[in-house]
């Protein structure tokens, strides 16, 4: 496969990044992760505006504009031939002197096969483990999941798909995705220490009644619904955390309304 490395197209395996650069040994960097749907960039024009604001936020800088990024990423999708897969954009701190000063970093734009979660985990809903834990800097991507990463081995120990993050009495988010709940038709999405997924967007736009407010962990565990969004799962229901079953413990009316009109919006 082919990649975009700091400012050509060339194979991916040649592709390199200095070991002293600070993304790797301060994991100080940035990244974006899309999908492509029939060879189509999905929603790329947000993901393209995060990415630049992440550069901004963490003063990276990054030295292609939309239209350039766009012109590239239209170009890997025709040289990999990716009809449905997974594009990441790589931004690092880059080599300083002191280890700690961000400099000119390294960029890379990559492709990658993507897989759904199973059919099953769609129609049954999967379990999430409360852990309490906030992300600092939640709204900027980051590449540092040491946390939810470290996490990763407690919760797949536990059963669980993935966590739900809170932190005084509050809820985040999860590692990699939103989170929704639905109480008496109602829909809410946490407000605060969150990343702004580009799928929760969209889903706000679906419905455009939900409430934007702060959301007890006590609220989620009494929610007749809750669902998780992101890029890679899209609307996933959440039918148990931790041993409490969610609602009568299937995925619920809107949840999978919202996952259907989602999947449309997308084609
Ligand atoms: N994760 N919150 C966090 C912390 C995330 O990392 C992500 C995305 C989301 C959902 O955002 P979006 O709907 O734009 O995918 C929320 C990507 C998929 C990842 O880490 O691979």
């Amino acid at each position: 496969t082919f990649c975009f490395a700091n400012s050509q197209i060339i194979e991916s395996e040649k592709a390199k990044i200095h070991p002293m650069d600070i993304g790797l040994i301060r994991g100080y960097g940035i990244f974006d992760f899309f999908r492509t749907s029939n060879y189509s960039p999905v929603f790329l024009n947000d993901y393209l505006d995060r990415f630049i604001r992440s550069a901004e936020k963490t003063f990276l800088a990054l030295d292609f504009g939309k239209e350039e990024l766009s012109q590239v990423i239209h170009e890997l999708i025709e040289k990999n031939d990716l009809k449905n897969g997974g594009i990441r954009m790589f931004l690092s701190g880059g080599v300083s002197e002191n280890h700690f000063s961000p400099t000119k970093g390294s960029f890379f734009i990559f492709c990658e096969d993507l897989d759904f979660p199973s059919k099953d985990k769609y129609e049954k809903g999967v379990k999430l483990l409360a852990l309490e834990h906030i992300r600092s800097i939640a709204d900027i991507k980051t590449t540092n999941y040491a946390f939810p990463v470290w996490h990763s081995k407690i919760w797949k120990k536990e059963g669980a798909e993935d966590v739900i993050y809170h932190m005084n009495g509050q809820v985040s988010e999860s590692s990699r995705s939103n989170i929704f709940i639905v109480k008496d038709g109602k829909i809410s999405t946490p407000a605060n220490h969150i990343l702004h997924g580009i799928t929760r967007k969209r889903l706000l736009e679906l419905a455009p009644q939900t409430q934007i407010r702060n959301i007890t962990l006590k609220e989620a565990l009494n929610a007749d619904e809750v669902f998780m969004t992101s890029t890679t799962k899209k609307v996933l229901p959440v039918t148990q955390i931790d041993e409490l079953k969610i609602g009568n413990g299937h995925p619920g009316p809107i949840t999978k309304k919202l996952l259907e009109e989602f999947t449309e919006l997308e084609q």
